[in-house]
């Protein structure tokens, strides 16, 4: 990997930023001073400092995103703004891409990383990660919906969901819930909604797995995960 695209992807600024660094001569590659950001460097052995600061290599990133409405979680749409815009160019160094889609009017928790194998067992059906929602839905939401959500619904095309877990908050003519699935069809939450005559009109996830909605990033706001929530995350 050449110099500088590593000390950009380490948080030492945008490209320009870096040649000036390198410019003044404040880095160093195994104690020599380089000021060629072209020069190739093996991350895993060669040590390098920043005005005498060691650089640590990082090749995975993972960040926590409210994910506002109206974005597509993907990571490039030829329409409308993506996920992926709304980072830093720092953060978008690492080409981090979301774990599973929400839809374009959901909002919530986003896991957005580099990191395929632990995307994988986040969102493949054979590892059951529960996501939990909270939604606000037109009708009233009672005790035999909890019921029907117990024993898996039938979607419009005919599949049969695994059991969901349903908490009813507010019941009335809107209602207020959280409901936890180990699945992740193409919206999921509200066709289980529609399948028992009910319409989700707020969408909003609060949790994967051992990782929770961060409820101080506002919307659009996004952070790196601390090392807890990491390893909290890979043991599921
Ligand atoms: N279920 C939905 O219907 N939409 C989402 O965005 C996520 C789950």
């Amino acid at each position: 990997m050449r110099l500088d695209k590593l000390l950009s992807n380490m948080g030492y600024g945008s490209r320009k930023d870096v040649k000036l660094l390198l410019k003044k001569a404040y880095v160093t590659v195994n104690d020599v001073r380089l000021k060629d950001g072209s020069v190739q460097i093996d991350p895993e052995r060669d040590v390098i400092h920043v005005d005498g600061e060691r650089v640590k290599y990082e090749k995975h990133v993972y960040i926590l995103m409210n994910k506002p409405p109206g974005v597509i979680s993907a990571t490039e749409d030829v329409r409308d703004r993506t996920v992926i815009d709304l980072l830093t160019p720092e953060l978008q160094h690492f080409a981090p891409f979301p774990v599973g889609r929400l839809d374009k009017d959901t909002e919530g928790l986003l896991l957005l990383t580099n990191d395929g194998k632990l995307a994988h067992q986040l969102t493949s059906p054979n590892y059951h990660v529960p996501k939990t929602y909270f939604a606000t839905v037109q009708g009233c939401v009672d005790a035999g919906d909890v019921a029907r959500f117990k024993e898996g619904v039938t979607l419009d095309d005919g599949y049969v969901t695994k059991p969901g877990e349903l908490v009813v908050l507010k019941s009335g003519t809107v209602s207020e819930i959280e409901l936890t699935i180990t699945e992740g069809k193409f919206h999921q939450v509200k066709r289980m909604f529609e399948s028992v005559d009910k319409k989700v009109v707020y969408l909003k996830r609060i949790r994967m797995g051992n990782l929770k909605l961060d409820e101080q990033l506002k919307l659009g706001g996004f952070r790196r995960l601390t090392e807890a929530e990491l390893e909290a995350l890979s043991n599921k």
